[in-house]
């Protein structure tokens, strides 16, 4: 029956015990904010994609990388994670971090999803460009829907090190073996944080080399060429080694992408056996933000003109800052509930309580924090209390809208998590 299905993009998918996706999620499938005219995020889009163009041109001048950027969000399970190594056991794939259309599909958590598919279309350097899904908390800074750009570029034995033949990619011990293909433990701490076992340290390091550069080259075009920058080493079930890059910007070092060698199971499972390969993906809001001087993360869903007509592409170059026309002032209001009879406080999903804050407040939640809970010592029952802070973007809100929300949001709350109001 129609109930048990869901229709996303001329797809039907059957729904299961994992399907959590809201209506909510749904409508911002196929909005492309990061290829709407003018918009911050396309901004910054095109920035990267021409960077990207220029640093890297074959004999004839014309741009190595292809850009992939109006992929449908909806992936597998595999795509997401199985291809790309994440272990079984990964917290990112818990039902209560991530979108799940069945227990086969999801809304892509990472542009990443996409890397073996276009790898074994046979391409060798290319940008992936789109919106992803994530469950979690609400504050300016986040938002379930988000946008990210990855890119892969596989590096031959001639390109890497020309005719010098004494120089090589794999180690000689090193045997192309399909059933290598398994993830490694990510809670094992003896990740070798210097290169995989089949690569030798010479193809490491130059490859090391040439995407350590072209991103500092890219963090220098987008902030300036006088930013302090480091890599700090990190885990990926992707890559290997790994690392983020992190910007001093503003008195504080930010994160601005992850990266890394890729993992050779993974060249391997898509056909490719002489190459070396690197990877890196990045999130397209916090650029935006601190390049835009842009305060809250919801703004970038405006449709209000007076957000929209503040930018132009039309030079890519000279980013207008971001001017709030007025604040608009903050609502408090309290929820407190006591948990369903035999609920303990830490088998509640605070994810599962946002997502109906989401569904019924919408855009104009900015903030919710958990300000107390505890245990009836005779009851032994268990209650919690958010505080939800409503602000509208553009607008004056009312108290009395704000209560209406608010006490609809109580009543969903009732009917789906089978909490009773204080
Ligand atoms: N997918 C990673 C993330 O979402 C970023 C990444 C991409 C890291 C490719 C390494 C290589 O954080």
């Amino acid at each position: 029956s129609a109930q048990n299905t869901l229709e996303i993009r001329n797809n039907v998918y059957q729904t299961d015990e994992w399907t959590n996706i809201t209506p909510k999620i749904l409508s911002y499938i196929g909005l492309n904010k990061h290829l709407q005219k003018n918009h911050p995020l396309s901004i910054i889009r095109q920035r990267i994609v021409n960077y990207f163009y220029r640093s890297y041109t074959n004999s004839r001048g014309n741009p190595l990388f292809s850009v992939h950027d109006k992929i449908c969000p909806v992936v597998t399970v595999q795509q997401n994670f199985d291809n790309l190594l994440v272990p079984a056991d990964h917290p990112s794939r818990a039902k209560s971090d991530c979108y799940y259309i069945n227990k086969h599909y999801l809304l892509r958590a990472h542009t990443t999803a996409h890397q073996i598919e276009l790898i074994k279309s046979g391409l060798d350097n290319f940008l992936a460009v789109g919106d992803v899904y994530r469950r979690d908390e609400i504050d300016s800074t986040h938002y379930p829907v988000f946008h990210q750009l990855d890119a892969v570029r596989l590096i031959s034995q001639d390109k890497l090190f020309g005719n010098n033949l004494d120089l090589h990619i794999f180690e000689s011990s090193y045997k192309v073996n399909p059933s290598s293909f398994s993830p490694i433990n990510s809670s094992s701490k003896c990740i070798d944080q210097s290169k995989q076992p089949c690569h030798t340290l010479e193809a490491v390091k130059l490859t090391e080399h040439e995407l350590k550069t072209i991103l500092l080259g890219l963090a220098k075009d987008l902030f300036g060429n006088n930013i302090e920058h480091r890599w700090i080493d990190t885990y990926f079930p992707f890559t290997q080694p790994s690392w983020e890059l992190e910007i001093y910007y503003k008195g504080n070092w930010m994160e601005v992408l992850g990266c890394g060698i890729m993992r050779h199971e993974i060249l391997e499972s898509c056909g490719v056996t002489n190459s070396i390969g690197y990877a890196f993906g990045l999130g397209l809001e916090r650029l935006a933000m601190v390049l835009f001087d842009i305060p809250d993360i919801r703004l970038f869903w405006s449709n209000d003109t007076g957000f929209l007509h503040q930018f132009n592409e039309s030079n890519l170059y000279k980013l207008n800052k971001y001017k709030p026309v007025s604040v608009y002032p903050q609502c408090k209001n309290d929820l407190s509930f006591w948990l369903p009879e035999n609920q303990d406080i830490d088998s509640f999903s605070a994810n599962d309580f946002y997502d109906i804050v989401r569904n019924v407040g919408g855009d104009i939640v900015e903030q919710i924090s958990l300000v107390d809970k505890f245990k009836h010592p005779k009851t032994g029952k268990s209650s919690l209390c958010f505080r939800i802070v409503y602000r509208h973007m553009e607008r004056t809100l009312t108290q009395a809208e704000v209560n209406e929300i608010h006490s609809k949001i109580a009543q969903s709350c009732v009917e789906q998590l089978e909490v009773t109001i204080r």
